[in-house]
């Protein structure tokens, strides 16, 4: 569904990625793995049409976007949830999902994708009504995922949407991914939680200094004795 193929990035002058390949196929669920400033969250904006100076091609489904401003590829259904949450604090929980439904189609499947959203997230109907700033972080989480699948995206691009949560809400996020994955939703996750990623993705990326230097099955990775030493610790 997704390819990147040969994506460079650069902030001014300054290369941070270098020739990146890879895929998401229709309904998987891919992680992407790597230290503090390897250029996971420069990706997800390249993908995005954020911030970077991209080259290299994006595609999806065969169409190429790289061209495209981030606002005609949301239509497309590349929806980015960004590294801490970015809510509206003083609009209420359901204010703040259903300003994620700002697609033509996203509205027109708005109560759909409600009730859908309600039934992934139950926490956020009981508190629908709650300023959103006024909830715990884990919950805010729960809100900026449930808004970004009011958008309906085909692939949804999560950047480390565990960082900084309680146990409990770790949890939580992998069980809505692995429910994600039941409805065949296609996610890219990056995490500095490689173990947790890894046991949930059906496949992975490690990304080193702006290069992809490993990949494949998230069985694999985390037998890998090289990533071992360098991630996990062990
Ligand atoms: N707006 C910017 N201008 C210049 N350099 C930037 C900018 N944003 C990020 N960088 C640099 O790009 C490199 C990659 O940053 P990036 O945020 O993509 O890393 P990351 O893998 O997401 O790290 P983290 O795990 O800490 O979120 C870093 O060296 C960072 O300093
Ligand atoms: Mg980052």
């Amino acid at each position: 569904m997704l390819r990147v193929e040969k994506l460079s990035a650069y902030y001014g002058a300054t290369q941070i990625l270098h020739d990146i390949d890879m895929f998401v196929e229709s309904g998987e669920i891919v992680g992407l793995v790597g230290a503090n400033a390897a250029g996971k969250s420069t990706l997800m904006y390249s993908l995005s049409g954020l911030r970077t100076r991209c080259t290299g091609s994006i595609s999806i489904d065969g169409r190429r976007i790289d061209a495209l401003q981030a606002d005609q590829r949301v239509p497309l259904g590349l929806v980015l949830v960004p590294e801490r949450r970015r809510l509206f604090p003083f609009m209420t929980v359901l204010e703040n999902l259903e300003i994620g439904a700002y697609s033509a189609d996203a509205r027109a499947h708005r109560r759909e994708t409600l009730e859908q959203v309600f039934t992934l997230l139950p926490r956020l109907a009981e508190r629908r009504d709650q300023e959103a700033g006024s909830l715990s972080g884990g919950e805010q989480q729960m809100v900026a995922l449930g808004r970004a699948l009011m958008a309906r995206p085909r692939i949804l691009l999560l950047d480390e949407p565990t960082e900084g949560l309680a146990p409990i809400f770790v949890n939580l996020v992998y069980d809505l991914v692995r429910a994600l994955r039941a409805l065949e939703q296609t996610v890219l996750i990056v995490e500095q939680n490689v173990q947790h990623v890894l046991r949930t993705a059906d496949r992975a990326y490690v990304l080193e200094n702006g290069r992809i230097t490993m990949h494949g099955t998230g069985e694999e990775l985390l037998g890998n004795e090289r990533l071992k030493v360098a991630y996990l610790g062990l």
